[in-house]
């Protein structure tokens, strides 16, 4: 019960990453304010939140400053931010790419983080502080993860989060980020405009794929990024902790497949098989 009083405003509620964390933070305690395009995704989270009426839900679109705005009133004063609302982005190279698509692009995913951080400061700042978690991802680092539009707005989440934690430290707000790997929600299908039976066949598909595709073989799940949300979002176990990330990535980011996979040859693997020895 590590948020008991505690209000904490997540947004991208209604599914995946943000659904589990919202229902994490209700399961310890907080009053969440919960944020999204989806409200019938809405609706079900907070018939399912275990604590009924720890969780409201009200429409959200991220890209809408005034939207932001006043569901950072709904708060009442906000202890907690979660800016994670997202969505894969424009899709394809940088030679095939759109000032549409890269706008929209930056909007949904970075300059919504920066709003969100922007109206947070000054109520938390009144309250004496607070605490702001930004979903960045394992594409933030490295190339091959995701298209070059969603992975440099993802670099900026990181970016923006070491800054705003700079600027903020005086209003004793901290500031960090969370780096998920391969996550099975629904953004793989959402991309693609699936829905229903398709969609479910269609995850299951990417369940499989995910349990092969990091060290620790199992698929990663919602469930694991919210805990390492929670603890950012913890005064008693983060509370010297600004300005950094904690990357959940099941190890991917180790090194060469060969390196983990033992079925799979590395250079003087194939050498050695070449010269058969
Ligand atoms: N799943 C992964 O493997 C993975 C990896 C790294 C980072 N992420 C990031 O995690 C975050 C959550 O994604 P997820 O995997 O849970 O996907 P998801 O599709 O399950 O959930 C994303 C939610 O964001 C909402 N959303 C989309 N556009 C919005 C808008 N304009 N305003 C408000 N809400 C909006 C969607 O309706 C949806 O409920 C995203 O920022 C995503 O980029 C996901």
């Amino acid at each position: 019960m590590r948020f008991t009083g505690k209000t904490a405003v997540v947004t991208g509620a209604a599914s995946g990453i943000g659904r589990a964390t919202a229902l994490r933070f209700a399961r310890e305690g907080a009053q969440v304010i919960a944020g999204d395009i989806d409200e019938t995704g809405g609706a079900a989270l907070v018939a399912e939140a275990e604590a009924q009426g720890r969780i409201r839900f009200q429409r959200t679109d991220v890209t809408a400053e005034a939207d932001i705005v006043a569901l950072l009133a709904a708060a009442d004063g906000p202890d907690i931010l979660f800016n994670n609302a997202g969505a894969g982005g424009q899709r394809g190279r940088i030679d095939e790419i759109d000032a549409v698509g890269w706008d929209a692009t930056m909007a949904l995913l970075l300059r919504s983080v920066a709003l969100g951080i922007r109206h947070a400061a000054p109520l938390m700042a009144a309250r004496g502080g607070g605490a702001i978690v930004n979903t960045a991802s394992i594409a933030a680092t490295m190339s091959g993860a995701a298209p070059t539009a969603y992975s440099t707005a993802k670099a900026g989440v990181l970016h923006l989060t070491k800054m705003a934690a700079a600027d903020l430290a005086r209003s004793n707000i901290r500031v960090n980020a969370v780096l998920p790997g391969f996550i099975v929600t629904n953004i793989f299908t959402a991309t693609l405009g699936l829905t229903g039976a398709v969609r479910d066949q269609a995850n299951a598909a990417i369940a499989t794929v995910a349990a092969g595709s990091q060290p620790v073989r199992r698929p990663g799940r919602p469930e694991d990024i919210a805990a390492a949300v929670a603890f950012l979002a913890s005064e008693e176990d983060a509370g010297f902790v600004t300005g950094t990330h904690i990357l959940v990535d099941g190890g991917m980011s180790v090194g060469p497949r060969h390196s983990w996979d033992a079925d799979s040859p590395g250079l003087f693997d194939a050498l050695e098989a070449m010269a058969g020895k």
